[in-house]
């Protein structure tokens, strides 16, 4: 490691170097996470000022946090509780519950392809060409994909028009747990002043970066990423980088509630619930776990598995617990569900064959505290 000799954020060559503060808020970590991160030898700042504070190129620590996670978890996702506070070597987009967010964008890359798109995703197509190794997608044509497709362009308009909705009726702060390669940030015509926090693992987040940041995209809000395992103190992670509990909320939980063990599911809803200032609002895709069980085991579900590469039975939580709109009842939330099917009618997208079925598993709940 070269020494520099300013105490300033500056340049080495051509590439700007920031210090620890900068370079943690850039990539969603607590200063204190990140400084431990270098001292335990996991990411290496570019260089250190003559007075020993280390100075960080963005681009190469989101590198750097890529790699950390490059490896497969050796556990199922949620299932057994993370011991400590500490992320290191969570999961990219390449495996296992990260896997997923590829999946969806992938997906969203095929509806941006409609002339009658429900939703245009213009970065989508960016992740699933930037992912290494490349996502294993066959059988791309058949009916489940397609019905995978419709499902996912319905469940992204629906939570679009809500989370907008949301903003018109002056939310201006925006939480996405589990956020994955969900571009919202960079592709909804967000009022001014908002801002909107992504929570998601370190490897997820930085890729997601990486891509965006590599194509020219530029957010169209405030956009703030939030590197954190959810079965870990994400509240405190949030509020460190601005997140306030005194001004209403927009939460949107969407592709999250299956691979959550009943407990981080219980928690999750406890802590928004705790967050959540009078006149916050949520949007939630819940899944039938009775039915997602049987599904799980029809042949649109082994049709799913070829042309996606990813095995929901080794990922999903079907453990039953309570529905989400109770526990949302119950912590004070006022609430409305609509199934998939319904919404996707209504957008002149009634779900047909083996999206039909699909489509009867999910629902989008919305619910506003008061
Ligand atoms: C199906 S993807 C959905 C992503 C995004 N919401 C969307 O709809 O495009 C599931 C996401 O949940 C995230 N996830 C699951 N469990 C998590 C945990 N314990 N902590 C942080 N992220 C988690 C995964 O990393 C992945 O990005």
């Amino acid at each position: 490691m070269r020494t520099w000799d300013s105490e300033q954020v500056g340049m080495e060559g051509d590439r700007q170097l920031v210090g620890t503060g900068k370079a943690a808020a850039a990539v969603g970590v607590n200063p204190a996470t990140l400084w431990r991160w270098e001292r335990d030898g996991h990411v290496a700042a570019e260089t250190r000022t003559v007075g020993g504070q280390l100075r960080w190129n963005i681009d190469d620590l989101r590198r750097q946090i890529e790699a950390i996670t490059d490896t497969p978890p050796t556990t199922g996702p949620n299932d057994v509780p993370a011991g400590g506070s500490e992320v290191v070597g969570g999961w990219d987009v390449t495996h296992g519950v990260g896997l997923t967010a590829l999946i969806v964008a992938a997906a969203r890359a095929e509806e941006a392809k409609r002339p009658d798109a429900l939703a245009v995703d213009r970065f989508a197509a960016g992740f699933v060409q930037a992912a290494e190794p490349a996502m294993a997608l066959a059988a791309v044509d058949g009916p489940v994909w397609s019905a995978f497709v419709g499902m996912m362009a319905v469940r992204t308009r629906a939570l679009d028009t809500l989370i907008l909705d949301a903003t018109t009726a002056g939310i201006d702060q925006i939480v996405v747990p589990a956020a994955g390669l969900d571009a919202r940030a960079y592709r909804l015509p967000w009022p001014s002043g908002v801002t909107v926090y992504e929570i998601d693992q370190p490897g997820v987040l930085a890729f997601k970066q990486r891509v965006l940041s590599d194509s020219g995209a530029v957010p169209h809000s405030r956009y703030q990423p939030v590197a954190c395992d959810l079965r870990h103190d994400w509240p405190s992670a949030l509020h460190t980088v601005g997140f306030t509990s005194t001004a209403p909320t927009a939460w949107l939980v969407e592709g999250l509630l299956p691979y959550l063990s009943p407990e981080v599911e219980a928690d999750l809803f406890a802590r928004i619930t705790e967050l959540s200032a009078p006149g916050s609002r949520i949007g939630i895709e819940t899944l039938d776990l009775v039915a997602a069980d049987e599904w799980m085991h029809t042949t649109a579900a082994r049709g799913f598995e070829a042309a996606t590469g990813c095995v929901l039975a080794e990922i999903w939580d079907t453990r039953r617990r309570a529905a989400a709109t109770d526990v949302l009842r119950e912590h004070g939330w006022q609430t409305r569900s609509r199934e998939l099917g319904e919404l996707g009618a209504e957008l002149g997208r009634a779900p047909t064959g083996p999206a039909a079925d699909m489509a009867r598993l999910a629902a989008i709940v919305d619910a506003q505290r008061s």
